[in-house]
């Protein structure tokens, strides 16, 4: 053998290595738990979208004191357009960018098969289709939308390396994926758009100018558009009707919902599992705002592990603004 076979046959064992553990981590996902993929930004810690309680398991993993909205991982276009609305303006940028560090938030249809959990809530969904090869077989493998956070605990830098994936979130993770060290390493730019305006909420790699070049248009400023900006998005889904927190007990006109002895009309988690508690916390909410109901009043939730989101999202739901005694909280 001369080098070049020795190199092709080294080759083949680790495209076969590569491929097994991606077989493996595509399982794991559609089983609902959780693999860390490297992308050419930063490395993401990925759920299927689809599954409420495998995106709430992301949150409880990167111990978010907060339910930010996740970007939408997917193979390109034709996968996109099953989740949201693409106008002619986003196309530009997807022929121009994808796959590649672009994030698009654009409005999520309505039938679109995301967890609530992924958009927190909002009419927008953030989609992204990476250009690393290990994420891209990935998605193909497992052939559903992946929402994917940065691999890092909350309020930490992401993570580069698998090493770092491991050395932050461990045992906590089904499987890492190792696809050597990110090749950008700063996360992706996020680009909002609304009807025929860009707006840039989160500077990357790809740039103003490269915006601007290859759509013909300039991003706006934040202080000049009418899209959420990430410091925004407390706004996310507020109900209609007046919110009452840590209730044991319904009152006349309530819609009650529960959380473990707690019963409710609904309830979180009778068995007071935090995971499942966030998984329906924005599905009760709308159904309790639907319900008839003048008023809803919701069961105590510890302030432990998920339940610190949990709250923070309620007490934002519950929040007074402009005489409302709840509404969106800004
Ligand atoms: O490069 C990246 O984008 C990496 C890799 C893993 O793809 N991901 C990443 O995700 O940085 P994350 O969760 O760390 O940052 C996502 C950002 C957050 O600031 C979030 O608020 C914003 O995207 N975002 C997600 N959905 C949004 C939406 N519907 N509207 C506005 N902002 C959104
Ligand atoms: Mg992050």
């Amino acid at each position: 053998m001369d080098d070049a076979d020795v190199r092709q046959n080294r080759n083949e064992r680790v495209q076969g290595t590569l491929s097994r553990a991606i077989e493996r981590a595509a399982d794991i996902l559609r089983a609902g738990g959780l693999v860390a993929l490297p992308t050419e930004t930063v490395y993401g810690l990925a759920a299927d979208a689809t599954q409420p309680e495998a995106v709430a398991r992301i949150f409880a993993v990167k111990g978010r004191p907060q339910f930010n909205p996740v970007i939408c991982h997917v193979t390109g276009r034709n996968a996109a357009e099953k989740l949201v609305d693409i106008s002619p303006l986003a196309d530009l940028l997807i022929d121009a960018f994808w796959p590649g560090p672009l994030t698009l938030v654009l409005p999520k249809l309505p039938d679109a098969p995301v967890a609530d959990l992924v958009t927190a809530g909002l009419d927008t969904l953030a989609v992204r289709a990476p250009a690393h090869s290990v994420a891209r077989q990935l998605l193909y493998a497992v052939d559903r939308p992946l929402a994917a956070p940065s691999a890092n605990k909350s309020g930490h830098v992401s993570p580069t390396t698998a090493d770092h994936v491991r050395q932050e979130l461990g045992d906590e993770v089904d499987l890492i994926l190792d696809g050597g060290p990110c090749g950008i390493g700063l996360e992706s730019t996020i680009v909002g758009i609304a009807d025929n305006e860009m707006q840039l909420l989160r500077p990357g790699s790809i740039t103003a100018e490269d915006l601007e070049e290859a759509t013909g248009i300039a991003p706006k400023s934040r202080n000049d558009s009418s899209i959420t900006a990430p410091g925004q998005l407390e706004s996310h889904y507020a109900p209609d009707h007046p919110l009452r927190l840590n209730a044991k007990r319904k009152q006349a006109g309530e819609f009650l919902i529960g959380f473990g002895k707690v019963a409710g009309d609904i309830s979180l988690s009778k068995s007071s599992n935090l995971v499942e508690a966030a998984t329906n916390l924005f599905a009760h909410l709308r159904a309790a705002d639907r319900s008839g109901a003048e008023r809803i009043a919701v069961a105590p939730v510890p302030e432990r592990g998920l339940g610190i989101a949990i709250n923070d999202r309620l007490r934002r739901a519950a929040a007074p603004r402009n005489g409302r005694s709840s509404g969106r909280t800004s």
